[in-house]
């Protein structure tokens, strides 16, 4: 009797001790001011207060109200925060653009970072940290700050793995099969993809490393002293947490220390404001939600593409909510409801909303995953091409081109995903998706502390660190095909000087016998 109550409390004070989670000393930094990517690692930055660790975030955004171990470093007002800056339009000379972009703002808010007092003052009082959270997108400078207050580093994407993050974590970029997020071939490019996709990556590589790491570096340097190369602290990150999850992006080559967590900013849908559920609900043949995101701007869409929009649009029996930011469209239709503003997760969660024609941001594109609603993509820019790729590859959508946009291709892909059939896929891919172990917010915040709870173990994989002619195998292919060729070579060589010899041993005998 006794040592069965002594075994039950041995369990109970087991249980305890799993079920009791040391608090954390965390830091937060996300000096990127869009407002997109802080709606995805806002919900993670919470749920880490929420379960008791002491959070500090410095951000543009600060939160609305306050929550209970959560302390803000506001960044807010020192530059304006990114939306509604793009137009609607697609070419190389946008590729550039998005380039110089990325290293220039990043520069200057790693800069507007480092000189704010609040910030300054962590590593002036040698606040001690456990982890550092931040994201992984236009500029490495938290890594140094980390570097600083010698705190381990987990690095949270809102998109796919950007160009530089491949040999960030030793990640295989093979263009033959691996979906390049800037372009449209998805996992099975044509030769001129694969070609495209190569140069371009070797480009946004070039101007990473040259435009972006090295005047980070020397930001730093006058903070910290010495900071090694943002390329190195770049591998000693300890966990990447990419928003992918593989029923929609793929089955993808990652080392251990990549885990895929997509789908934990989708949050629990909230009841529809009156006049929009009305709509939605009073809709005979369901309806069709439109948007392209917090980046683009419909209302600058060619009057071409509107009137091939509209065109489509006023074929089907179904009625329309527009995330458009105009104050009418041209016709005023009376089965389109417009506003610049829409409650998107609750809009897609409705069961009457039966598809989803998209830009193909990866935070939409997420959440038509969760609530099951077939998509019809237009990528743009930026991941949309890839998210775009993998939307129809997975089966969820269907890809329009902007430049194929007309009426009659919209009508005809929006046809064909409003399809029951169709549908039915669509939900059973999200079924499968909903179906894991973990959730992806339980698997965010598991890794984030298993990263703080073991320092020492290593994380990275070899990939990352060996030169790049071992990484390609030149040497060896060097030396499979180089020996032979010597051989052959020494051989040619000597049998040619040899019945050269003999040859010419004939003629000396031929011209004696005359
Ligand atoms: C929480 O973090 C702040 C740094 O932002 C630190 O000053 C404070 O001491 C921490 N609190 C605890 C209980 O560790
Ligand atoms: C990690 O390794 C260092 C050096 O080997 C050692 O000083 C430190 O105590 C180790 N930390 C943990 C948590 O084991």
């Amino acid at each position: 009797m006794k040592s069965i109550l002594h075994r039950a409390l041995q369990f109970a004070v087991l249980l305890f001790y799993f079920n009791e989670v040391t608090p954390l000393n965390v830091l937060g930094i996300f000096h990127h001011p869009g407002k997109s990517h802080f709606f995805v690692f806002e919900p993670f930055l919470k749920e880490l207060a929420n379960r008791g660790h002491n959070v500090t975030v410095v951000s543009h955004f600060p939160l609305k109200a306050p929550l209970k171990n959560y302390r803000d470093i506001s960044l807010a007002g020192k530059v304006k925060v990114i939306e509604d800056v793009f137009p609607i339009e697609r070419s190389y000379l946008t590729l550039m653009k998005i380039s110089s972009f990325l290293v220039k703002t990043g520069n200057t808010n790693c800069e507007l970072m480092l000189e704010d007092e609040q910030v300054q003052s962590l590593w002036k009082t040698n606040t001690k940290f456990d982890v550092v959270v931040t994201e992984l997108f236009n500029s490495d400078c938290p890594l140094g700050i980390a570097y600083g207050l010698k705190a381990p580093v987990v690095g949270l994407t809102s998109d796919a793995l950007l160009p530089w993050h491949y040999k960030m974590f030793g990640v295989p970029f093979n263009p033959s099969y691996v979906p390049f997020i800037l372009t449209d071939g998805g996992s099975r490019p044509t030769l001129f993809q694969r070609v495209e996709a190569t140069v371009v990556d070797l480009y946004f590589n070039f101007i990473y490393k040259y435009f972006s790491q090295r005047p980070t570096r020397a930001m730093l340097l006058p903070h910290f002293g010495d900071v090694p190369d943002l390329e190195e602290l770049g591998k000693d990150i300890k966990i990447g947490l990419v928003y992918h999850n593989f029923v929609m992006t793929g089955s993808r080559l990652f080392p251990a220390n990549i885990k895929e967590v997509g789908g934990y900013h989708v949050a629990k849908p909230k009841p529809l404001p009156d006049a929009l559920r009305k709509f939605i609900e009073e809709s005979e043949h369901g309806v069709i939600y439109i948007s392209f995101g917090s980046m683009l701007q419909s209302k600058s869409l060619s009057k071409e593409k509107l009137d091939a929009i509209l065109g489509a649009l006023s074929e089907l029996p179904q009625r329309v909510v527009w995330k458009y930011e105009g104050s009418t469209l041209p016709g005023n239709p009376e089965n389109i409801f417009i506003s610049d503003w829409l409650p998107q997760n609750d809009i897609l969660a409705h069961p009457k909303v039966l598809a989803f024609y998209s830009h193909c941001g990866m935070l939409g594109t997420t959440e038509g995953m969760y609530h099951g609603v077939p998509m019809v993509a237009m990528p743009i820019f930026g991941d949309q091409p890839s998210n775009a790729a993998a939307i129809e590859e997975s089966g969820l959508g269907l890809r329009i081109q902007l430049k194929e946009l007309t009426k009659e291709t919209l009508l005809n892909t929006l046809r064909k995903v409003l399809r029951p059939e169709f549908r039915a896929n669509v939900k059973s891919i999200s079924r499968a998706w909903h179906d894991q172990p973990l959730s992806p917010m339980d698997s965010a915040i598991f890794w984030t502390e298993y990263a703080a709870r073991h320092t020492n173990i290593t994380y990275r994989t070899r990939a990352a660190d060996v030169p790049t002619y071992q990484y390609l195998n030149l040497d060896i292919l060097s030396i499979l095909v180089g020996i032979p060729l010597v051989v052959v070579f020494v051989l040619c060589k000597i049998w040619c000087s040899s019945s050269k010899k003999a040859g010419r041993g004939q003629i000396n005998r031929k011209s004696k016998m005359q």
